[in-house]
């Protein structure tokens, strides 16, 4: 049985890429997070809306209907919002328990990752975080979905999981 569970959440498709490739190169499950409301198709009306992405702010999310107790290993990976996770991820955590599992952590985002890392250690105080990796996508507004970290690094990341 595959005890590895990709779960992600997306706004505008870089960790969506990420999370199928890893569950690609892992043969694991996957699990799609998705706000209760859908955000604004409107980019910049959204960086504003969420300037305050304090860890107290998050969103309702859909119900899902996984059954997490059947993974040993989970792999969580969401952009980054104003320095955070994204409020999708942290409802996430908050509503889910993942406490004593293995946790894998990843974060996308435009070159500025703030405390994302932080987020996931506060959020997760009773599993065990085994990996970290930052992913750098480029910050130029034509250009979002063009990534920078290297493939290589990725590959180098999953060969540890
Ligand atoms: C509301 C919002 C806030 C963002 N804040 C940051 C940030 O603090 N640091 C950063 O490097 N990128 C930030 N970005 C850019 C995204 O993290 C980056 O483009 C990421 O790759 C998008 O992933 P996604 O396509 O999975 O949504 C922000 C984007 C949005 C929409």
């Amino acid at each position: 049985m595959n005890d590895t569970l990709v779960v992600y959440y997306s706004f505008t498709g870089n960790s969506k890429s990420i999370a199928n490739y890893v569950k690609n190169k892992l043969h694991a499950d996957i699990l799609e997070l998705e706000p209760m409301v859908p955000f604004s198709t409107d980019y910049n009306q959204v960086v504003e809306e969420w300037q305050n992405n304090d860890i107290k702010r998050d969103v309702e999310i859909k119900k899902i209907t996984t059954d997490l107790t059947k993974y040993k290993k989970i792999v969580l990976i969401t952009c980054t919002w104003w320095y955070g996770i994204s409020p999708v991820m942290k409802k996430f955590l908050k509503n889910y328990d993942l406490s004593k599992k293995d946790i894998i952590v990843a974060s996308t985002n435009a070159g500025w990752i703030g405390h994302c890392f932080k987020d996931y250690e506060t959020l997760l105080p009773n599993s065990n975080i085994k990996g970290e990796l930052n992913i750098v996508f480029s910050a130029e507004d034509n250009k979002r979905d063009q990534m920078l970290t290297s493939t290589e690094e990725i590959d180098n990341w999953i060969k540890k999981l």
